[in-house]
C-alpha cells in the first residue's frame, strides 16, 4: 500500500445535466462518513437498499457501508458476486435477479454499485431491466471507475467473448466518490485508471494534459488534494461530452480514444491486462496514426507516448499476433456502415472521429506499439 498524504479535502460536486435538467450530482470526498447524508436527500429512507458488490471490495468495505445503512432505511441488504471480468455475464445478472426477488424489492427501492468497474456497469444494468427499471447509485471504490465508468450511464455485460455487447443507458441517481480508497489500490489498478484521466486530457483538455504533467510527482504519490484536483477536471471533461450526447449518437465517441485497438489487445490477451494498460497502448497506436496522417507533428507523437511511461504504463506489448489484433479490431462494436470509427488526435486535447482508416494504417499502428522477440534480441 502506499501511504499517500494525509491531507482531509474539502468534498467538492459536480451536478450532470441529462436532457439540459440536473440529473445527478458527482461528490468528491474523503470518507463514508456522508453517504447516507446524501442518499438522504435523495429519500431513500423509506426504500429498500441492496448494496451490490464483488468478493474483494465487499472484504474491504462492504461491512461498514452496510453499517452505515441498516437502521436509516427501511431494509439494508448486501450481495456480493465474485470478482474479476469473467463475471460480468448475464448470469451473474440473473443470480442478481433472484436475490431482488427474494429479498422482495419492488420498483421504489434502490441499488447501491460498491466497487469498480464491473461491478457499476453489472449493478447498473440489473437496474435498468429488473422491473423494467429502478433507481441505482454508483459508489466507485477504482480510479477507473471514478474516473470514467461511473459517469454517463453506460451499463451493461459481456457476451460471447463480445465485451459490453450487451447493456443499456441508465443513469445513476447519484455518484458517490470516497478518494481515500485510492490509497489501498494496488499500483497497476491505480495507474490503469490513471490512462482514462490521461485520455480525457488528449482528446478535450490541453490545460488538463499539462496540468498532469506538472502535477505527476504528486498523483504517484497519491496526495489527496491532487487527485481531487486531477478527478474533478477529469470528471468535468467526462460530464461536458455525455451532457452533449449521452446516448453516443456522435461526440460521445471521442471517448473511446485508445479503446478500438486497446479493447482487441484486452481480449487477445484474454483480460490478462488491466482495461487501462490497454487503453494507454491503443492511444499510443491511435496517436502514432495520427501522426502519420499530419495531425500530429512527431514531437508531439513521443511526448504522448512517453507520458504513459512514468505512469507505469506499458507503450509496446509482446505476445500479441499483430493480425490477430486487426481481426479484433473490425469485430469491435464501434464501427458504422462497415467501417470503424477510430479516434485521431487532431493536436493534444483536441479528438476528431474518422471513419476513414484502413486496414494498413491500423496495422502499421499495431506494429509500432508491438515488441516482438526479434526486437529483444536486435
Ligand atoms: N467510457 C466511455 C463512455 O462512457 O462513453
Amino acid at each position: 500500500m502506499i501511504p499517500g498524504k494525509g491531507t482531509k479535502i474539502m468534498t467538492e460536486r459536480l451536478q450532470v445535466l441529462y436532457n439540459r435538467k440536473p440529473c445527478y450530482d458527482i461528490v468528491f470526498t474523503s470518507s463514508f462518513q456522508t453517504l447516507w447524508q446524501e442518499l438522504d436527500t435523495l429519500g431513500c429512507g423509506g426504500r429498500r437498499i441492496c448494496i451490490l458488490t464483488d468478493s474483494r471490495v465487499d472484504g474491504l468495505y462492504g461491512g461498514e457501508v452496510l453499517e452505515l445503512l441498516t437502521g436509516r432505511c427501511k431494509k439494508a441488504v448486501k450481495y456480493a458476486f465474485p470478482e474479476g471480468e469473467a463475471h460480468k455475464t448475464l448470469d451473474t445478472v440473473q443470480e442478481i435477479y433472484r436475490f431482488l426477488i427474494a429479498e422482495e424489492f419492488d420498483r421504489k427501492d434502490l441499488l447501491l454499485a460498491l466497487g469498480g468497474g464491473v461491478v457499476g456497469d453489472v449493478a447498473g444494468y440489473v437496474a435498468a431491466t429488473y422491473l423494467r427499471g429502478i433507481d441505482f447509485v454508483q459508489v466507485p471504490t477504482t480510479l477507473l471507475a471514478q474516473a470514467d465508468s461511473s459517469i454517463g450511464g453506460k451499463t451493461g455485460v459481456d457476451f460471447d467473448g463480445y465485451k459490453n455487447m450487451v447493456g443499456a443507458f441508465k443513469m445513476p441517481r447519484l455518484v458517490y466518490m470516497n478518494l481515500e480508497v485510492l490509497k489501498s489500490l494496488e499500483d497497476r489498478q491505480f495507474y490503469s485508471g490513471f490512462a482514462e484521466v490521461m485520455k480525457h486530457g488528449l482528446i478535450k483538455d490541453t490545460l488538463l494534459y499539462e496540468w498532469l504533467i506538472e502535477n505527476m510527482y504528486e498523483i504517484c504519490e497519491r496526495d489527496m488534494t491532487v487527485l481531487q484536483e486531477m478527478l474533478v477536471r477529469s470528471c468535468t471533461v467526462k460530464k461536458l461530452v455525455v451532457e452533449k450526447d449521452p446516448t453516443e449518437q456522435g461526440d460521445r465517441a471521442l471517448l473511446n480514444f485508445g479503446h478500438t485497438i486497446g479493447h482487441a489487445i484486452e481480449k487477445a490477451r484474454n483480460f490478462e491486462l488491466y482495461h487501462g494498460e490497454c487503453v494507454a497502448l491503443g492511444a499510443v497506436a491511435a496517436a502514432f496514426l495520427s501522426w502519420k496522417r499530419g495531425l500530429l507533428s512527431m514531437e508531439e507523437y513521443y511526448e504522448v507516448r512517453d507520458m504513459f511511461v512514468p505512469f507505469s504504463l506499458p507503450i509496446s506489448i509482446d505476445g500479441i499476433d499483430p493480425q490477430e489484433i486487426l481481426r479484433l479490431t473490425r469485430s469491435d462494436k464501434k464501427r458504422e456502415s462497415g467501417n470503424i470509427r477510430f479516434v485521431l488526435l487532431k493536436k493534444i486535447g483536441k479528438a476528431v472521429i474518422d471513419n476513414t482508416v484502413t486496414d494498413q494504417e491500423i496495422l502499421a499502428a499495431i506494429q509500432e506499439i508491438y515488441f516482438s522477440d526479434e526486437d529483444a534480441h536486435a
